[in-house]
């Protein structure tokens, strides 16, 4: 077997990883894939609900090398998305790579540039780079209030069924997608379904003259014209959200992730959903609101999202520009690090299919451009001037625009660091401390 030393490792298994893993084997990059539960798809396998639809469209959702079956809709379900992978993964032979049960506990910088990996199982491995694919839709941010309920609360991750919500009078807390699909469910099979909104947000349908919305011709046009068009047209195919008894946004189009979701508007125009204010306190089964109202409830579902989290890494090595934005040229390298790409940080406007795989193209153009230098590939580019993002928020046309420009800065860069070695050696590492548990949760 060839030495790990000379190997990248690309850590789990969900579309990022077999994304990438397929680029690296497709470029003749020597690598191991590891993955902490027992088969292919990450979310799609065991993170989200059953009866979960793509608010992406397929085609927005698609690996480009890839289009989902012909017979897939729109919207493809929790158990197609689920299929899809496990056909990309047997399409591409990547199974033979992957090692199952495999929870990666430990990512650790080495003096001599490589990284120490450790396992679950204690298995200490060497490999010259890692390939961070964890997800980032699982470590669950709870919202804090005064007082305690004494119902049941719980995050809309730890939603799976339905059935969780039957009969039960529930409180659905956030404004985002989880928040839409949760409440939805409770408006069909709970007793009464309330929704929390500490603000208005860009609500929009799943369609728009027949087509999914995420697909609208409009992606392209300049921002304000893309605002000021889609504006227009919720006014016609919504209306105003005052009407629904929603808050009126209080940010642009596009300044947040987009919700969408048609089944919001149809159940509060049912009266099946209530919208409620932002909390104020709990008391035992009661929730009190802002606006001074309050409710008894037997359920609290906090759709309140994500933290962005590598618990396998050493606390700080990855620094955060804010709770959701993580420090990383090009959206995946340090310049402290050769060889560690942090993949999938960032949100794309629609699905992730489309970008994913010109990116994983890039990032095995740039292991290889890595190879040939001394210096970090991400110090090279903080000293020729790259600027790290400003928003997790990614335009998904603006960036396949600047992929298909990659090529022609990744050789200018092989060219900056030539110069840039006779004056910086590479940077020197700071001691980290695993602290690693077998126990940890990663997913
Ligand atoms: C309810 C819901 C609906 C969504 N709908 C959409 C949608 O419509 N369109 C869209 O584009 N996106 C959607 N998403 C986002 C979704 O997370 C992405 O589509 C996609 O799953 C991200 O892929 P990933 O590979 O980065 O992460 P994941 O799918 O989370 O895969 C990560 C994998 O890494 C493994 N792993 C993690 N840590 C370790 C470790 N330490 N060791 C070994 N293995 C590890 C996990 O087991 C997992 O298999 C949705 C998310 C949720 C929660
Ligand atoms: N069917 C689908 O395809 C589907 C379903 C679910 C999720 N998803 C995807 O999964 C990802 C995560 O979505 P998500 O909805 O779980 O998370 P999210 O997009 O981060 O949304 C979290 C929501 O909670 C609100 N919130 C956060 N803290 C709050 C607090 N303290 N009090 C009140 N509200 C609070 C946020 O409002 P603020 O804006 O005010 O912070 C936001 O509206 C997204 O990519 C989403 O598109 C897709």
């Amino acid at each position: 077997m060839m030495d790990r030393r000379e190997m990248m490792l690309v850590i789990g298994a969900g579309p990022c990883g077999l994304s990438h893993a397929k680029a690296l084997n497709a470029a003749g990059i020597a690598y191991e894939q590891v993955e902490a539960d027992d088969e292919v798809g990450g979310n799609w396998y065991h993170g989200t609900y059953r009866t979960a639809h793509i608010i992406s469209s397929r085609r927005t959702t698609e690996f480009t090398d890839f289009p989902m079956p012909a017979s897939y809709p729109d919207f493809p379900s929790q158990q197609q998305m689920g299929e899809y992978y496990k056909l990309y993964a047997d399409s591409f032979d990547l199974r033979p790579h992957i090692e199952f049960r495999a929870k990666v506990t430990g990512v650790r910088p080495r003096s001599d540039q490589r990284w120490d990996v450790e396992l679950a199982t204690g298995e200490q491995r060497v490999y010259k780079g890692v390939l961070v694919c964890n997800g980032h839709h699982w470590d669950k941010r709870f919202p804090s209030y005064p007082g305690e309920f004494s119902g049941e609360y719980i995050h809309s991750k730890d939603f799976k069924d339905p059935k969780q919500l039957e009969g039960k009078r529930v409180l659905v807390i956030g404004g985002g997608n989880s928040a839409c699909d949760v409440v939805s469910e409770a408006a069909r099979v709970s007793t009464s379904a309330h929704l929390s909104l500490r603000r208005g947000y860009w609500m929009t349908p799943k369609t728009v003259f027949g087509k999914p919305s995420i697909e609208s011709p409009l992606m392209g046009l300049p921002i304000f014209v893309q605002r000021l068009m889609l504006r227009g047209l919720l006014r016609i195919v919504v209306g105003k959200y005052e009407d629904y008894g929603l808050p009126r946004p209080d940010h642009k189009i596009f300044e947040k992730h987009p919700t969408i979701s048609t089944e919001i508007f149809h159940y509060l125009k049912h009266g099946r959903i209530k919208p409620r204010p932002n909390i104020e306190r709990f008391e035992s089964n009661t929730v009190h609101f802002n606006d001074g109202t309050s409710d008894e409830y037997d359920m609290i579902v906090a759709a309140t999202g994500f933290y962005l989290s590598f618990p396998f890494l050493p606390s700080g090595l990855v620094p955060m520009i804010n709770e959701q934005l993580a420090a990383l040229y090009a959206g995946c390298v340090l310049p402290e690090y050769k060889h560690l790409y942090i993949i999938g940080t960032q949100q794309v406007r629609y699905g992730i299919g489309p970008l994913l795989t010109p990116g994983s193209r890039l990032v095995a153009k740039m292991i290889k451009m890595q190879d040939e230098m001394e210096l970090p590939i991400g110090l090279v580019m903080k000293e020729s001037g790259y600027k790290l993002p400003e928003t997790h928020l990614v335009d998904p046309i603006a960036a396949l625009r600047r992929m298909r420009m990659a090529g022609f800065f990744l050789r200018r860069l092989a060219k900056k660091e030539l110069k840039l070695r006779k004056r910086l050696s590479p940077p020197t590492r700071t001691q980290w401390q695993l602290g690693s548990d077998p126990d940890m949760q990663v997913y």
